[in-house]
Order: structure tokens, then sequence, then C-alpha cells
């Protein structure tokens, strides 16, 4: 697909049909990941492919201790409604896990979030190339990443940045809108 027409028709999907995602497509899928870019190419992330049934169960059951806990904690209204379904549904998650310790030059001048940023860059990639190919997907970031971490057996030195549910679709979703580009000319400036 055209990159301008991709961009804008990948969407948050939420509800997927249980068709399988062939080893191609993941194999794609997982190569766009790596593609991303990267502080000095380190390629600071790794991927856990999960298709077993009691794992995504256990993986949604995290999610939904996280839900309860945002409910019990006053969050928003549409926390109770939210169905996490999605992580039962999908036939794929990709997990993405990133490790702070590849960051690149930023730890010279206080900037932490070098491998973060790759890894968000690399979920970004997983995201469009799903996309191409009519693969729906998600960047799934509602739980406590500890109890992911425990539950996925992620060492401590890592980090779990994401789980990306992916398949084909049950549902084209609308697009939520998007605000007009707010950008600054030289410095920046204050809104008035
Ligand atoms: C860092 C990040 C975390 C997100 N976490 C979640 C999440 O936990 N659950 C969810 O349903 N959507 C999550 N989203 C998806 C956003 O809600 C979605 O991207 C946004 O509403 C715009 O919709 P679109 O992706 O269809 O354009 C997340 C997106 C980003 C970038």
């Amino acid at each position: 697909m055209d990159f301008k027409d991709l961009v804008k028709f990948r969407r948050s999907c939420r509800s997927f049909e249980p068709t399988a995602v062939s080893e191609e497509q993941l194999d794609a899928i997982l190569d766009a990941g790596q593609w991303a870019p990267s502080p000095m190419n380190l390629q600071p992330w790794e991927f856990i492919v999960v298709s077993d049934p009691e794992m995504k169960k256990r993986i949604r059951q995290v999610g939904e201790e996280a839900r309860q806990q945002v409910i019990d904690g006053g969050g928003p209204g549409w926390a109770k409604k939210y169905s996490m379904a999605f992580l039962d549904q999908a036939p794929v998650l990709i997990v993405v896990v990133s490790d702070p310790s590849k960051g690149g030059l930023g730890g010279f001048f206080g900037q932490s979030q070098g491998a973060m940023q790759a890894a968000c860059a690399c979920v970004q990639n997983i995201m469009l190339a799903a996309a191409d190919q009519g693969l729906g997907s998600l960047w799934f970031t509602f739980f406590n990443p500890e109890s992911a971490r425990a539950i996925l057996g992620v060492p401590v030195e890592k980090e779990v940045v994401a789980v990306v549910p992916v398949g084909r679709p049950q549902q084209t979703p609308e697009a939520p809108p998007r605000k007009a580009p707010r950008a600054h000319l030289d410095r920046y400036a204050a809104a008035k």
C-alpha cells in the first residue's frame, strides 16, 4: 500500500477474527519491526510471540487486574466497559521487550529513554506492516509492566514495552479525528 494511505489506514483494532496469522505474515511483521531506527543501531528489542491460549488468558488477566486498579482508583468511567476480550481473540500477541542498557549515548547527558524510543519506533513499524497485510493490531499497554514481566518470564534488566495483538479485524473502527499539526517556526512559541 502507498505509504500515505497506509499511515491513515492503520487503526487500533480491538476485535479480531480467530483466523491464524501465517508464518510469512508474521515474519514480514517482525522484519519490519527489526528495521526500526535505534540509537547506534543497537536494536534494543526482542519479541515474544504468544499464540498459546493459556498464555493469552494469563496476559488478559494481567490486563484485567490493571483495569480493576484503575476502576478502584477512581479512573475514567470508560474503564468499567473496556473489554479486553481481544487478548484471547487475537490469534497472536507480539510482546515487545526492550533493553534499557542499550540506549546509546543518552546516559552521558541524562537522556535515559533511548531504548524505549527505539522500541516505540519498532512497535509502530510492526503495526504498519500488519496494516499493510490487511491485518489489525493494537498498541496495548493497559497492564502493570511488572505483572506482565512475571507472567512472561522477562528478566529484571529488560522492560515490557507493549503487547501488540495482531489478526484479521472483525470490524474496522472509525478513525479518531486528528488535530491539525501544531508546528512552531524556528523556536517554541507559547499558545496565544
Ligand atoms: C503508547 C500507546 C499506548 C496505548 N495503549 C493502549 C491500550 O492500552 N489500550 C488501547 O485500547 N489502546 C491503546 N493505545 C491506542 C490508542 O488509543 C490509539 O492509538 C488512539 O486512540 C488513536 O487511534 P488509532 O490508533 O486508531 O489511530 C495506545 C497507543 C499508544 C501510542
